[in-house]
């Protein structure tokens, strides 16, 4: 969308533990709707992650490397993210019914804390409706093979994590 030299632009927030084909779907239907992406990686210290933050980042600018789309983190509260950002509108997937209730209270929660925050809802694709992260580092960790699910740079990055498990 593209009005008189305004740029539309939304906040693409997750902890990407890491990226999905689930989140390069939503990112790409994302594009056909903003001008521009910011993909925002949680900092969570208090929560164990499987990859670093930088490495998250890493695998997401690798997967996607699209002049729209810009990688960073954040740390805290998301609306002090997007306030400091001067972008208000976030972009969320929603898979299945199950997620709605979590994404109902989160898209309000963060509209209390700051009346401007809009939250748009994208459906992924079928081929992904399945696919989460946590689904992914189990299935990965257990040997399973996650090819079909992850971008092939983050498959690689998984089968350096877990050698002995061959990925497959
Ligand atoms: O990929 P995820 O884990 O479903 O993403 C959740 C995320 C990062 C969007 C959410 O946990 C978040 O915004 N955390 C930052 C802390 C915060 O603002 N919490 C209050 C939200 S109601």
């Amino acid at each position: 969308m593209m009005l008189l030299g305004h740029v539309a632009t939304a906040i693409y927030p997750g902890s990407f533990d890491p990226l999905t084909n689930g989140h390069l779907s939503i990112i790409h239907r994302g594009l056909t709707m903003f001008d521009r992406l910011i993909v925002a990686v949680l900092n969570n210290p208090r929560k164990q992650s499987m990859f670093g933050v930088e490495e998250r980042k890493a695998l997401i600018r690798e997967a996607m490397p699209d002049p729209r789309v810009e990688v960073d983190s954040f740390q805290g509260l998301l609306v002090h993210y997007t306030r400091k950002k001067g972008v208000h509108t976030i972009l969320r997937g929603l898979r299945a019914v199950s997620d709605f209730e979590y994404e109902f209270q989160l898209a309000n929660m963060n509209r209390k804390l700051d009346p401007d925050f809009d939250t748009v809802f994208m459906m992924t694709g079928q081929d992904s409706f399945y696919i989460s992260s946590q689904l992914v580092r189990e299935v990965a960790s257990l040997g399973g093979d996650v090819s079909e699910l992850v971008p092939p740079n983050v498959f690689s990055a998984l089968r350096e994590k877990f050698p002995s498990n061959n990925g497959r």
